[in-house]
């Protein structure tokens, strides 16, 4: 049998802190969008719409090497309900990432609002009619998804920095390797 696994994939680590960035970049283009007006403001959009759908591309591509590759166990010390609560966390965080590109993509098809990938080629829309009624529905859910999110980024942070400075345990070594393993 093989071996449990105690440490994340080069693969693993890329992904989580590229997402990670990303998310964070895809809120300072809304920012940028709000606070501008003209051309430049609808460029941000543009920007917002070409690297959230690469989000959502690398967050299938992650779902998938997860699934190759399984989770690493939690620390023996954490109460049954923690993990429940760490791994929960976890995969409402898959679900967001899904659910809030493709609210954003069906409103763009929905709206028959063309969306370029960074100026090199179009995506394509979604075969869904509805005009802009519908869009704005699916934006509500964009939103209201991104709330979600950040209650899951809270949580997720506030568990990071529990498991660091109060149970001085490695987990947050593990995804960020540059912090020195405990012995
Ligand atoms: C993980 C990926 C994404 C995140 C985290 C994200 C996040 C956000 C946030 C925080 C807002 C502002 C919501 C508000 O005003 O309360 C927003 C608005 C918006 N998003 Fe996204 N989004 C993502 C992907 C997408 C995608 C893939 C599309 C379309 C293809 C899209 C289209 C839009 C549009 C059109 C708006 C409204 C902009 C405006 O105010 O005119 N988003 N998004
Ligand atoms: C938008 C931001 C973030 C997202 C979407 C995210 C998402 C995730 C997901 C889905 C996992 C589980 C990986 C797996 O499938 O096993 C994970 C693990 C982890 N994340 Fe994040 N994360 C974010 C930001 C952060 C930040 C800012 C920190 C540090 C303060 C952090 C620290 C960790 C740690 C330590 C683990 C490992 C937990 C374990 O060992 O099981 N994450 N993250």
């Amino acid at each position: 049998m093989a071996e449990p696994r105690n440490r994340y994939s080069m693969v693993s680590l890329v992904l989580h802190w590229l997402i990670a960035a990303m998310v964070l970049a895809q809120v300072l283009l809304i920012t940028a969008h709000e606070a501008t007006d003209g051309p430049l403001s609808r460029e941000f959009v543009q920007l917002h719409k070409a690297s959230g759908l690469t989000i959502l591309v690398l967050t299938l591509a992650r779902i998938g090497w997860r699934i190759a590759n399984p989770a690493i166990n939690l620390p023996d010390h954490m109460k049954r309900w923690e993990k429940l609560l760490a791994r929960a966390t976890h995969v409402l965080f898959y679900a967001a990432l899904i659910v809030i590109p493709l609210t954003g993509w069906l409103a763009s098809s929905a709206a028959g609002r063309e969306i370029s990938w960074f100026g090199l080629f179009q995506w394509p829309l979604l075969p869904i009619g509805g005009g802009r009624d519908a869009a704005r529905d699916l934006m509500d859910l964009h939103e209201l998804a991104v709330k979600g999110l950040y209650v899951l980024i809270a949580l997720h942070v506030l568990g990071a920095l529990k498991h660091h400075f109060v149970d001085r345990d490695n987990v947050l070594h593990r995804m960020i390797p540059l912090i020195p393993r405990r012995p």
